[in-house]
């Protein structure tokens, strides 16, 4: 079951049809959708952050394709040249999450196994099932990470997240979320603690309100209050999730991530990513060619419709970080725990999944 009333993202009608997503930007406050008709709202919704999270931006990416299809053309080598221009086009909205880049070449490589005599419907009806194929396997993807995931927590751990590695940033479940979700759907009571997370507060404005509308147990914290809480011995375990997780095992994750690992590391707690294979990128030999997507200054000295920096303050607003390999204690996948985290055991777990980035 969805954690919210209304699903993350969904699909109306047939491959004319077109997108509704919940309005991230609007939360807490507000429980608003927005119906995405043509391929610029789409664009802009991923990049505003209407509709986030690695996995989410890669279905509404995926559903995106298809609505690029929807003008008239007559013939399939016109319809071919606009998926090439629409991956394109897609592939410019936000750089770091693997799965937009997933999603698309997904869709590019079902249009190469077309029959060359399809007909531009028999086109369009079938990158539409390959959209409703990821956004259906991600739903199967969470629940597997949860299940895997809460094996690893005793009853009454303290926990400990930064941003939104939830429902809204997946099909449903989440991915460090669905952990939390599984832990207490088998009875195993956990206390989160929810970093706020700076500039945009997705653990405050996205993931307490997750939480809560479950019923989870949670505080919400400043990101600068981690150690303290730490210290005071209320956390047992870190979980967050993970925009791109390169070869080596060194994983990009929202800006903070790091900052929280180390301090895991320095209390002797368990650090781990929950993360699908699709967020897995082979191509790529360690974090430090993880391309960080750089943010508007404004983020930072007028969140949220207030100035709260100088006029003329420089400032610079990287939206993720990497976290090493080495202070990584294990990587929850939907195929079973990554433990230790490093490139042969990270390549025994993929293994030749034929559409993983490599
Ligand atoms: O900038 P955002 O809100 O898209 O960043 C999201 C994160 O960093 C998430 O932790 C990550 O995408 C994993 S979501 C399952």
């Amino acid at each position: 079951m969805s954690p919210n009333r209304s699903e993350t993202l969904s699909w109306h009608g047939g491959s004319d049809g077109h997108l509704r997503l919940i309005d991230q930007t609007k939360l807490p406050v507000n429980l608003v959708t927005i119906d995405c008709r043509d391929v610029e709202t789409i664009w802009e919704a991923i990049k505003m952050l209407r509709v986030r999270g690695a996995p989410a931006i890669g279905i509404a990416a995926a559903y995106g394709v298809c609505i690029g299809l929807q003008k008239p053309v007559d013939s399939v080598a016109a319809l071919r040249q606009q998926l090439s221009d629409v991956t394109d086009y897609l592939a410019t909205s936000r750089p770091t999450a693997v799965n937009l880049f997933w999603a698309l070449d997904r869709m590019k490589r079902r249009a190469g196994t077309l029959p060359a005599a399809s007909s531009v419907q028999q086109f369009r009806d079938a990158l539409l099932a390959e959209a409703e194929q990821i956004h259906a396997e991600d739903r199967h993807v969470c629940h597997a990470i949860g299940h895997h995931g809460a094996q690893l927590l005793q009853p009454g751990t303290g926990v400990l997240t930064h941003c939104n590695a939830g429902g809204l940033a997946t099909s449903e479940y989440g991915t460090a979320l669905s952990v939390f979700f599984t832990a207490q759907d088998q009875g195993k009571p956990l206390h989160v603690w929810v970093d706020e997370t700076r500039p945009l507060l997705q653990g405050a404005r996205l993931t307490a309100w997750e939480l809560m509308q479950r019923g989870i147990e949670a505080t919400l914290i400043c990101d600068n209050m981690a150690a303290q809480v730490m210290r005071e011995g209320k956390i047992q375990a870190v979980i967050t999730g993970a925009d791109r997780v390169a070869a080596n095992g060194d994983a990009a994750n929202k800006i903070g991530t790091y900052s929280v690992a180390v301090l895991a590391k320095a209390h002797r707690i368990p650090f781990y990513i929950a993360a699908p294979i699709s967020t897995f990128d082979l191509s790529i030999d360690s974090g430090d060619a993880i391309p960080i997507e750089q943010r508007d200054s404004r983020e930072i000295t007028h969140g949220f419709g207030r100035q709260t920096a100088p006029d003329g303050a420089v400032v610079y607003n990287p939206a993720f970080d990497v976290t090493p390999a080495e202070l990584i204690e294990a990587i929850i996948t939907e195929r079973g725990v990554v433990r230790p985290v490093n490139r042969d055991t990270i390549a025994n777990m993929i293994g030749n999944d034929e559409h993983v980035m490599r």
